[in-house]
């Protein structure tokens, strides 16, 4: 089925995922879990969940396998891979137009809500990133990626720190900060924020590498800049761009620093979401000072809660915390 594992496609976290081949002729891609010492939970996780899950903005799972220790999972191929490839200019050029970005920040939205408002369970994504959007053919954007999902009751809307995974950059405040607040769905809220800035600015909102060596002094924090753009009336200047353009743009920049703020409580639902972005300019509010990570963050109340934060990604562009 995929050619003794020779196309591979990429390799994230949890393990590699190989190009394949249906008898049918459908092309699918597979993801080989590489750590088949652990128990088989987020294996059994996703599964269940994915199974479950039908929407044109959520990658399809077709199929698992698991035998021995070995774990597979078969999604549907998504032929233009993902969406870190088309935000960030290479070779000095965009491949995707502004209405385009705009058509997929909405497709996410949508997928998002409904994970985490349009079935039976709520299903919390903890690892919304660009690397986790997928793109269809005609450039459908398709949440994936669930094996940090967790299912839990709707009615349950707090979640104990330690399910929470993700990457750095994307993760809420309140999974490393115990006094902002408790974990929900509104993390994924936030993920998407800072996706969306991404999107709209077509540019990273920080660099790890500020973090690392703890110099972010002479390193603008993007989103904290169209903020003070937007709150001192100033344009922000895109190129050529039309005026729709323009506020497709700061339409999506305004939905994402109500997204981004600090206390998750201040952060709209992914319903809220949809409608702000499908609706116009002119009836969104501006959103109070977002929480600007990573320069200024609260004092750290409870250092042992980042050691519950787990994750062992650490790609090009993201860099998580391990414990
Ligand atoms: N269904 C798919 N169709 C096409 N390409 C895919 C598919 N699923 C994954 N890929 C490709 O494989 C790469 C690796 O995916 P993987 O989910 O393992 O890692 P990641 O998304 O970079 O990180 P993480 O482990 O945090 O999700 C992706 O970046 C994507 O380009
Ligand atoms: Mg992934």
């Amino acid at each position: 089925m995929t050619k003794g594992f020779r196309d591979k496609l990429g390799q994230g976290g949890y393990g590699s995922v190989f190009k394949g081949k249906l008898r049918s002729g459908d092309l699918v891609a597979v993801k080989m879990l590489s750590n088949p010492k652990a128990d088989g939970q987020e294996f059994i996780n996703e599964v269940a969940t994915i199974g479950r899950i039908h929407h044109v903005n959520v990658v399809r799972l077709i199929g698992y396998c698991a035998k021995n220790s070995k774990r597979a999972l078969v999604y549907d191929f998504m032929p233009n891979g993902s969406l870190e490839k088309y935000i960030f200019c290479q070779d000095g050029k965009f491949s995707l137009s502004f209405e385009q970005m705009y058509k997929i920040s909405l497709g996410v939205a949508r997928g998002i809500e409904y994970l985490h408002q349009g079935c039976d369970m709520q299903i919390l994504h903890f690892d919304i990133k660009p690397h986790n959007i997928l793109l269809a053919e005609n450039f459908t954007p398709k949440v994936s990626d669930f094996g940090l999902a967790k299912l839990y009751p709707t009615d349950d809307s707090i979640v104990t720190l330690t399910a929470a995974r993700g990457t750095l950059g994307y993760m809420a405040p309140e999974l490393f900060y115990k006094n902002i607040g408790g974990v929900s769905y509104k993390a994924d809220i936030y993920s998407f924020g800072m996706l969306l800035m991404e999107m709209a600015g077509r540019r990273k909102n920080w660099n790890e590498k500020w973090h690392v060596s703890n110099d972010s002094s002479s390193q603008t924090y993007f989103p904290s800049w169209v903020y003070d753009q937007f709150a001192e009336g100033r344009h922000i200047e895109m190129g050529e761009t039309t005026e729709e353009e323009h506020e497709m743009v700061k339409k999506m920049m305004i939905v994402a620093l109500w997204c981004i703020q600090m206390k998750p409580s201040n952060r709209p639902s992914m319903n809220k979401v949809v409608e702000m972005l499908e609706g116009s300019i002119e009836s969104l509010q501006m959103p109070p000072k977002p929480f600007l990570y990573p320069q200024e963050r609260p004092a750290v109340t409870n250092s042992s809660t980042s050691s519950n934060v787990s994750s062992s990604t650490c790609t090009d562009s993201t860099i998580s915390v391990s414990n």
